[in-house]
Order: C-alpha cells, then structure tokens, then sequence
C-alpha cells in the first residue's frame, strides 16, 4: 500500500467546498478525531436518547386484480432537510421525508406494497454537484428488475417512480437505500437509507414485537466545524467517521426492562465494518440474518459485521441490576480506521419499569427457528456450475473490479454484459476470492439469498448459519456460496456494498435465464419514471 493510499484530504463540510485543506494520516492507531468541530460541538458517548424512526403509514389500501392479494400503498419524498444530530448544530441531510433514518415500513409476509418515491432533492449535491438522480433499492426483497433500484434505471428531481414489492419473502429485515450510479456512496451517507420489515405468523410466534422489537441502523459520520457533514474517501478505499449514530443519533442510550429485547441490526455505515460485543462480557443470542430467521439460535461472543448485513439478535437483559449501565461496545476489525469514541456504538440503562410477563417472549429464548428455509436446505449436489470471481483493484486505474469487470463495461454494452448467466431455477456454486492482504469485501448480490459453505475451506461462523444476501469477504480470504437463481428471470446487479468501492467500480451484473431481445422486465425501460411537477 502507498503512502498516498494513507492520506485522506479533509476539505470543507457537505456546500463548502474547497476551503481550507488538511493531510492526515489514516489507519494511525492513535487518531483521535477527524470531525472538525469545536469542542463544545463535538458530540460524547451516551449524552442522548436512542429514537425509532416512525412506522410509515400508506396513503391507500388495493386488492391485486390478478391474485387478490392485499396491497398498501405508499409515498417515500426523498427531499433535502435539516437533522438535530449534534448538541447545538444543525445537520443539511438528504432524506426520505425528510429524515435519517427514513420511516420504517413495516408488512406481513403476502401483502403487496407499491412504493412510489418522489424525487423532490435539489437538482445537484451541494457537495460536489453531482446530479441527484436516484434509484431506490430495497435490499433483502426478490423484486422484479424494474423495480429492483438498478443503479443506471435512475429518476430526476422532479419525477417519481412507483416500485412494486411482492413481500412473499420469510420474515426478514430489509432496507431501503439510494443506488444511483456511481453516486451512491456520497448519496447513502447524506442520509437516503431507511429499515423495511417483513413479519410471518413464525416470526411473530417466537420473537419480541413491538417496542421490544428494536431497529438499530448504525452509521458513521465526520461533521465540518458548521455541522455539516465531511465527505472523503481515501482514493476511493472508503470513508471512516469518528462520529458513530445509531438511528441518527450520537451514541445514543436506550432505557431497558429486565426481559429479552430483540435488536434489527444494520450496518448502513457506507465502509466501516464492526465487532460488536457486550461491555459484560456476556454473549448475544443470534436469531435472524439477512435472507430471515436462522433455523438454530446461535450464541455469540462478539460477530463481524460489514456494511449492509443485517443481524437480529436477543439481549437478554432479566439478570442485570436496576441502574446497571451495559455498553454495546465495537471492538473494529483490520484496516478499518479507529477513533478516540469508535469502540462504542450505544449503551443500554436497566430500569425496574415493570414487565408484561403475559408476553411470552420476555423470557423465551428459541432454540429452533426457522427449519424449513429452502436455501438452507440446498446441497452443494445440486449445484450445475462452480463460477469463480476474484475481487480486487487495478493499481493503474485505481478502479476496484470483478474479474477485471466495473458497470462501466456494463454501460458500455448497452447494459447487455453479464458476468453470469444462470438459467431460471438452476442452483450454482459461486467462489469469491479476495486475495488481496489490504482490503475486505462485503459482496452483495442482488435477487437471492444463498448459503454460506464455507470460507477459506472451513466451515462458516455460527452466525452466518442462515440465508444470506451479504458475505464478509476479509483479507486473504475465500468464501463459498450457494444459491439457486429465481424467482424472477433478469439482469440484477453484484457489487462490493463498501459504498465507495461500489461507484468506483466493483459492481457488474448477472442475468437469469436466457437473453431476451423484448425483456418485458427490462430494469431501464420496463417502468420509467414519470413527471412528479
Ligand atoms: Cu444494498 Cu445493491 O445494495
Ligand atoms: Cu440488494
Ligand atoms: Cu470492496
């Protein structure tokens, strides 16, 4: 790794550009801070309460015409606004109404939704002047390609676009984020994210809902001395803020009964991976991944978690003593870049509120969950194709790639150039290999859930043991996956979820089924944006 590779220009905050600029070293042990607030400004651990963004509620309620399923309807206005993230300043985001983290969107499995988003942002980013033209993924649900947020299938300020969601997946935690191409990693960080989930009768049978049923989306971010958000991506290899925010906030604290809570934890931090653990020393219970519930509940010390994972996990909080403080600690993980407040994310406070003790849950810790899910039942027997695919990046272009493959050469070709072409229903093995020393990758692959068999040869670690969408492919390391290719033929992308490796370049696509001169699915052109006003 050069020298230049470990310095980080620090410009002005999110519409102050070009001011004063500062060299700094990165990936230093001993880096105190990069925000440049003043003292006074610069938020400390546990000063603030932990908030749920609110449940979005529809505008309207349908029956499908063709299957006469329910449908909810509703309306997301992705627009520019202010956050009271710090003590005494105010934050310009961009966000889903207005806010960061946006509402969460809550559904029973078999009930359609039909999302229209509303680009209502400024016409460029005050940060750089990119176009804010948005494409909106839901991460974790098998849509069809028109409505999947395909990264180039982008929408202007001033037009809207109506997604359709087929919910038919298992309980899950899904999440709904911007992927315009080759911007998303500046348009994530502002703030366009936000928690989508998807109850089943199972779910609901075993788990904590409710309040007890808690989001916690985790990010990072470094403030200008405005208040302003800091951009800066090393030459692309990623951003590391000192400010850690669980939905929005600042290392926020969040008052507990003595009974089990059940936590959605996403990391939407656009590189920084994590290692939670508990300040006790006592483990967590895993119980959801993201494809859904696992089938055996998992008892973990301390996990890995890169961005755009997603874990479920049980606290169980009965044995603590009322006014005991319990930290959710990040013990990091290599070549993330760590700051003075950085090995924390939030604390819990016990209280002695009384318990519902009528709710099963507050007690209940499951050990079978889920048992039937078929991609957990897949064997590898079954696999028609082991493909390969290293990644890793060009040292002349400085572009990360996928067997020397970016969507540049997928926009290139008209958007016709896969990397893979699995035929509908087929099951393959697919080997991603990462051998270089210097980075991690979280690969996501868009359209199905697979299985974990194994990384580096050995099996995979007890909390990966369920339905997948993301893998944590870390230094030197080889994962293999499998996953069988349905329900929807298309083109869908793959790509590194480290947000700056994503635009610069490591995001190709593959296609299910055979090419199709009339795609009635076509992810551009099946179902264009239209005029908003
Ligand atoms: Cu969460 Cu292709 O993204
Ligand atoms: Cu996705
Ligand atoms: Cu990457």
């Amino acid at each position: 790794m050069s020298i230049s590779r470990r310095q980080v220009l620090v410009g002005g905050g999110l519409g102050v550009l070009g001011g004063a600029a500062l060299l700094v070293p990165t990936r230093s042990i001993d880096a105190k801070s990069i925000s440049r607030l003043a003292p006074g400004d610069m938020p400390r651990p546990f000063q603030t309460a932990l908030t749920q963004a609110p449940i979005l509620q529809p505008d309207s309620t349908g029956i499908d015409p063709v299957d006469g399923a329910p449908v909810r309807y509703f309306t997301l206005t992705e627009m520019a606004a202010t956050a009271a993230i710090l003590p005494r300043l105010k934050t310009p985001i961009l966000g889903y109404n207005g806010m960061f983290p946006g509402p969460t969107i809550s559904l029973d499995q078999g009930t359609k939704a039909v999302l229209r988003v509303r680009n209502q942002l400024p016409a460029v980013h005050p940060f750089d002047g990119h176009p804010l033209t948005t494409s909106t993924h839901l991460h974790g649900s098998a849509s069809l390609p028109q409505y999947d947020g395909y990264a180039s299938d982008i929408t202007s300020p001033g037009f809207r676009k109506d997604y359709r969601y087929p919910n038919a997946q298992p309980a899950r935690t899904l999440w709904y984020h911007d992927h315009g191409v080759h911007y998303t990693a500046l348009n994530v960080y502002s703030g366009l994210v936000g928690q989508y989930h998807l109850h089943d009768p199972l779910e609901r049978a075993l788990l904590p809902q409710g309040r007890y049923d808690v989001a916690l989306s985790i990010s990072d971010a470094i403030f200008a001395a405005n208040g302003t958000l800091s951009y800066t991506d090393d030459s692309h290899s990623g951003l590391w803020g000192d400010v850690i925010l669980v939905n929005g906030r600042p290392w926020p604290v969040m008052k507990v009964q003595k009974r089990i809570y059940r936590f959605r934890i996403l990391n939407c931090c656009i590189s920084r991976s994590l290692r939670p653990s508990l300040s006790t020393g006592d483990p967590v219970t895993f119980v959801g991944v993201d494809g859904g519930l696992l089938p055996l509940s998992q008892t973990v010390g301390s996990w890995r978690h890169s961005s755009a994972e997603r874990y479920e996990i049980l606290v169980d909080f009965r044995k603590y003593s009322t006014g005991q403080r319990i930290v959710l600690r990040n013990l990091s993980n290599p070549n993330n870049v760590d700051y003075d407040y950085t090995n924390r994310i939030m604390a819990f406070d016990v209280t002695d509120e009384p318990v519902d003790v009528s709710d099963p849950t507050w007690n209940t810790i499951p050990a079978q969950l889920a048992t039937n899910n078929p991609v957990m039942a897949l064997s590898p027997s079954e696999a028609r194709k082991v493909r390969k695919f290293r990644v890793k990046r060009d040292d002349v272009t400085n572009m990360w790639n996928i067997n020397g493959e970016t969507w540049q050469d997928v926009i290139s070709s008209g958007y016709k150039r896969v990397i893979a072409d699995p035929g509908l229903g087929d099951v393959e093995i697919w080997e991603f290999e990462n051998s270089s020393g210097g980075w991690f990758h979280p690969l996501h692959i868009h359209l199905i859930d697979f299985k974990i068999l194994s990384r580096n040869g050995r099996p995979p670690f007890a909390y990966e043991k369920g339905p997948k969408d993301v893998v944590y492919i870390g230094e030197g390391e080889t994962v293999r996956l499998l996953m069988k290719f349905g329900p929807h033929k298309g083109r869908y992308m793959l790509h590194c979820h480290n947000l700056p490796h994503e635009d610069h370049d490591m995001m190709v696509q593959f296609r299910v089924g055979p090419e199709d001169n009339f795609d009635p699915n076509d992810p551009i052109t099946a179902a264009p944006a239209t005029w908003d006003g």
